[in-house]
C-alpha cells in the first residue's frame, strides 16, 4: 500500500513522492522484508517499460547506525531535485527506498525484493561493508547494477562485474591512518579496538596494521568487541596496560562515543585515531568531550573551499534545515549523479549496456573528488584526515592515492 502511493507520488512529482513516503513505507515494507510485502504491481507495472528509471536504495533508515541510511538519503533526495528538474534522457528518475535496519539478512531481502517486485534497474546501498557484501551476490545474480557509495571492504566489488563502488577501499585508509599515527603524531606503539563482527572493521584493522609494522611500528595489543557492547572497560584496561601511543579503533560511531569515553574515565590519555566509520553526526551522543583532539580518515572535509564542495553543501543545508552534510551524504550524491551519467552514456537502462557504462566511468566530477573506476570496480580517490575540536571536524590533511 505504502508502495503504490509512493509510485502515484512519483509519477507526477519523483521528489514530492520520495519526501512524502519515504520514512512510513521503509519501515513497513523493509520490515516485512521481501516475502511478505504485497506485490501491489505497481512496481511490476512501472517497471522497466514506463516513462520513469527505477532506482532502489537499501540502507539503515532505522537501527544502531542510522545516520548512515539517512545521510545516503538525504545526498540522494538532493541529487534527484537536480536529476529531475531536466530528467536523463527525458525519464525521471524514480527511487525505492528499503530499510535494512543495519541487518545483513535484511539487506539480501531488501535487494531482493527491490529487483524482483519494484523491478529496479540500479541498486543504490549498502554503507556498511558487511551488508554490501551480503546482498551483492543477489544483485550479481540478476545482472542488476549495485553501486555502493560508501562501503571500503576491498572483498565487496569481489563479488562479480555488477558490483561498484564510488569511494576508495580500506587498504589505503588504514595506511593512510597508520603513516599519520608514525608521521605526524611520532606514534611506535599502537593498539588496536576492532568491531568483531564487521568486515570493515577487521579489514581496517589488518590494513592498518600491516602499514604500521612496514613503517617501524609496534602493535602491541588488540582487543574487539560486539557490535552493540556498552562496557568496553575490561578491553580498555588491558589495552591500557600496554601504554601505547595510540589507539586505533575502526568501528562505527555507535559504539566510538562511549569507548573514548570509557578511556578516558579509565586515565587513558592515548589519542584515538578511526576511520570514515565515524563520521556522523551523532558521533558525539555517547562521547561527551572524550574524543577531543582525535582523529579520524574520511571521503571529505565539510571545510573545503572548493567550489563543487560549498555548492553542495549550501544546497544541502537549505533543503535539510540547516544541517552540515556528512561524508555519506556527499558520497550519496555522487552516486547518485554518476549512475545518471552512466544511463545517459548507455543510452538507457538495459543491464548490460549500463553496467558497461559504470565501469567506463572516469574523470566523473564528485564533490568527494574526481571518480575513474578501475579495473576492479572500485574508484581511487584521496581521503582527507580530520581532527575533532569541539564538536567539529577540522580538516588536517589530504592524502593522494
Ligand atoms: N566504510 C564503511 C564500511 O565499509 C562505511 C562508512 C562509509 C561509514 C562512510 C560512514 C561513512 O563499512
Amino acid at each position: 500500500m505504502d508502495r503504490r502511493l509512493l509510485l502515484v507520488g512519483l509519477s507526477s512529482s519523483a521528489l514530492l513522492g520520495l519526501a512524502g513516503c519515504n520514512p512510513p513505507a521503509d519501515n513497513s515494507s523493509g520490515g516485512g522484508g521481501a516475502t511478505g510485502a504485497p506485490s501491489s504491481g505497481g512496481g511490476g507495472a512501472g517497471g522497466g517499460s514506463g516513462d520513469s528509471i527505477k532506482v532502489g536504495m537499501y540502507g539503515d533508515m532505522t537501527g544502531d547506525t542510522a545516520t548512515f541510511g539517512q545521510s545516503m538519503k538525504k545526498g540522494l533526495d538532493l541529487a534527484l531535485d537536480e536529476i529531475n528538474a531536466s530528467p536523463p534522457l527525458g525519464r525521471k528518475l524514480e527511487v525505492v527506498v528499503e530499510d535494512d535496519r543495519g541487518k545483513s539478512d535484511e539487506a539480501v531481502s531488501a535487494v531482493t525484493k527491490l529487483i524482483t517486485q519494484d523491478k529496479v534497474q540500479a541498486i543504490i546501498g549498502e554503507v556498511a561493508s558487511s551488508n554490501s557484501l551480503a546482498a551483492a551476490p543477489k544483485c550479481q545474480q540478476e545482472k542488476i547494477p549495485m553501486i555502493t557509495p560508501a562501503s571500503t571492504n576491498p572483498e565487496v566489488t569481489r563479488q562479480g562485474d555488477y558490483i561498484f563502488r564510488i569511494c576508495f577501499i580500506d587498504p589505503f585508509q588504514g595506511s593512510v591512518m597508520a603513516k599519520f599515527a608514525f608521521s605526524s603524531l611520532k606514534a611506535r606503539k599502537a593498539v588496536i579496538l576492532s568491531d568483531l563482527g564487521s568486515d570493515y572493521s577487521k579489514g581496517l584493522s589488518q590494513f592498518f596494521k600491516e602499514t604500521f609494522l612496514q613503517l617501524g611500528g609496534q602493535v602491541v595489543a588488540e582487543q574487539s568487541y560486539q557490535k552493540g557492547a556498552t562496557d568496553f572497560n575490561a578491553q580498555l584496561n588491558s589495552l591500557k596496560g600496554s601504554n601505547p601511543d595510540v589507539i586505533f579503533v575502526p568501528g562505527y560511531y555507535s559504539e566510538v562515543g562511549t569507548i573514548a569515553r570509557q578511556a578516558r574515565d579509565l586515565g587513558i590519555k592515548a589519542p584515538m585515531l578511526g576511520g570514515d566509520g565515524w563520521d556522523s553526526p551523532k558521533l558525539f551522543d555517547g562521547a561527551g568531550t572524550a574524543l577531543e583532539g582525535c582523529y579520524f580518515s574520511n571521503h571529505y572535509s565539510a571545510e573545503s573551499k572548493d567550489e563543487r564542495v560549498m555548492k553542495f553543501i549550501s544546497a544541502f543545508k537549505a533543503k535539510f534545515a540547516g544541517e552540515v552534510p556528512d561524508a555519506m551524504a556527499a558520497l550519496s550524491y555522487d552516486t547518485a549523479l554518476l549512475l545518471v551519467d552512466a544511463i545517459k552514456r548507455a543510452g538507457g537502462v538495459e543491464s548490460e549496456k549500463l553496467r558497461e557504462a559504470i565501469a567506463t566511468t572516469k574523470g566523473f566530477a564528485g564533490v568527494t573528488g574526481s571518480i575513474t573506476l578501475d579495473e576492479e570496480r572500485n574508484a581511487k580517490k584521496p581521503a582527507v584526515v580530520l581532527q575533532i575540536r569541539g564538536k567539529e571536524f577540522k580538516y588536517v590533511e589530504t592524502v593522494q592515492p
